[in-house]
C-alpha cells in the first residue's frame, strides 16, 4: 500500500491523491497544502474555497493511479498488512493541518464556507447514524438478557439511553460530525484536535450553529492531558493523518495506547478510516492486544483489550483491477 488511497464516489468530486516523502522538519508551501487537500478530500457540501479546477481530476486519470483497497468484506486473502508501508505526507505534520486551519478560519469569517468534511457527507451521516444504532443496541442488549435489537424502545427512552453517554471526537477538525452527533440525539460531546486553530474554527462554527453545548478543547492524542474517560470515542480521519507521519507506524502504537486510557470500560471506539481496511485495522488492534497483554502479564486479565464489535456494511463499493473495493472503512470495537 503506499499512502492514502481515496477511491472516487462522483467523478465530478474526485480529487488526484499525492503521497509526498516528508520529513518532520520539511516546512510546508501553500502549494503542498494545496495539493495535499486536494488528495484526501472530497469537496464538502458546506462549500470550499480550494480553485475547483486544481480541484477536479478526470475519473479514468484516478481510476488509473489510485490505489484501492480491497473491501474489508473481500479481502480475506490479500498479503498480511503492514501500517509500515504507508508513505509519509504532509498530512501527519501538525503544521500542515494548523495552516489549513488559519486558510479554513478566514474562509469562514468571509465567507461562511465550513470547510472539508472529509470522506464526504454521506460517511459522515453514516459514521452519525449507525454510531446512535450500535449504542441504542448496546444499550438494549445490555438491560435485557436477550437483545432484540431496542426497535421497540420509546423516544423517550432512547432519548435517555443516549444521554449516558459522553462522546469525545478525537482530531474533531472543524467539529462538524459532533453537530451530526448532537442531532442523532447525542447530548454529551467533546470534540478534541492538537490544532489550536482547528478549535478555533470548530468553537465558531459551533456557535454559529447554535450548538454551544459541544466543548472542544485543544488536546494531542498521542499526549493526551484528558482526565475523564468517554464511554463512546470517534475517530474519522486522525488515525489515517497520525500514520502519514515520518514516525508513523511509531506513532499509531502511541495512539492505541492513548486512547485505551480514554475509553472507559465497556466504552466504544468507532474508527474511521480510508487508508486502512476493516480486516487491518482489526490486525493492529490485535497486535495492540498482544503487546498489552505481553507488558502485563503478571497482571489479571487484558483489562485494556479491543474486541471488534460490528463494522459499517454499507459503503458503496466500486470495482477495480478485479478487485471489489470500498473507499473507506468505519469499525467498531469495545474496550474491555
Ligand atoms: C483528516 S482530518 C479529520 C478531521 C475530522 N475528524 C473530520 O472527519 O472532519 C485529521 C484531523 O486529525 C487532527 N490530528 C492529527 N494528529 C493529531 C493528534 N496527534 N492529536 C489530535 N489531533 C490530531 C488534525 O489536526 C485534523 O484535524
Amino acid at each position: 500500500m503506499a499512502g492514502i488511497r481515496w477511491p472516487p464516489e462522483d467523478p465530478d468530486l474526485i480529487h488526484t491523491r499525492a503521497t509526498q516523502t516528508v520529513t518532520a522538519s520539511d516546512l510546508i508551501s501553500d502549494d503542498d497544502r494545496s495539493v495535499a487537500a486536494d488528495s484526501w478530500s472530497i469537496k464538502s457540501d458546506y462549500g470550499s474555497t480550494l480553485d475547483d479546477d486544481q480541484r477536479h481530476v478526470d475519473a479514468s486519470e484516478l481510476l488509473s493511479t489510485c490505489n484501492l483497497h480491497a473491501a474489508s468484506d473481500y479481502s480475506s486473502d490479500k498479503e498480511a498488512p503492514d501500517a509500515n508501508e504507508v508513505e509519509p505526507s504532509v498530512l501527519g505534520l501538525q503544521s500542515y493541518w494548523d495552516d489549513t486551519y488559519v486558510e479554513d478560519l478566514a474562509n469562514f469569517h468571509q465567507h461562511g464556507h465550513a470547510g472539508e468534511v472529509w470522506f464526504g457527507a454521506d460517511v459522515m451521516d453514516t459514521v452519525a447514524t449507525w454510531s446512535r444504532r450500535l449504542c441504542i443496541d448496546f444499550n438494549h442488549d445490555e438491560n435485557t438478557s436477550v437483545g432484540t435489537g431496542g426497535e421497540s424502545e420509546s423516544s423517550d427512552e432512547v432519548d435517555k439511553d443516549l444521554s449516558r453517554w459522553n462522546v469525545l471526537d478525537i482530531g474533531t477538525g472543524n467539529g462538524l460530525l459532533l453537530h451530526e452527533m448532537k442531532k442523532q440525539g447525542f447530548t454529551n460531546l467533546t470534540g478534541t484536535d492538537y490544532s489550536e486553530t482547528g478549535i478555533n474554527l470548530a468553537r465558531s462554527l459551533a456557535t454559529h450553529n447554535g450548538h454551544t453545548d459541544i466543548n472542544f478543547l485543544v488536546d494531542d492524542i498521542l499526549d493526551s492531558k484528558l482526565e475523564k474517560q468517554f464511554n463512546l470515542v470517534l475517530d474519522k480521519g486522525t488515525l489515517d493523518a497520525i500514520g502519514l507521519h515520518p514516525e508513523g507506524p511509531a506513532r499509531r502504537i502511541m495512539y492505541w495506547e492513548s486512547v485505551s486510557k480514554l475509553i472507559a470500560p465497556g466504552g466504544i471506539l468507532v474508527i474511521t478510516s480510508c487508508n486502512h481496511t476493516k480486516d487491518e485495522l482489526l490486525e493492529e488492534v490485535e497486535n495492540f492486544n498482544q503487546k498489552t497483554s505481553q507488558d502485563s502479564q503478571n497482571e489479571a486479565g487484558n483489562s485494556s483489550d479491543f474486541q471488534y464489535l460490528d463494522h459499517v456494511q454499507t459503503y458503496p463499493t466500486i470495482m477495480f483491477g478485479g478487485i471489489e473495493g470500498s473507499r473507506v472503512a468505519t469499525v467498531a470495537f469495545l474496550h474491555g
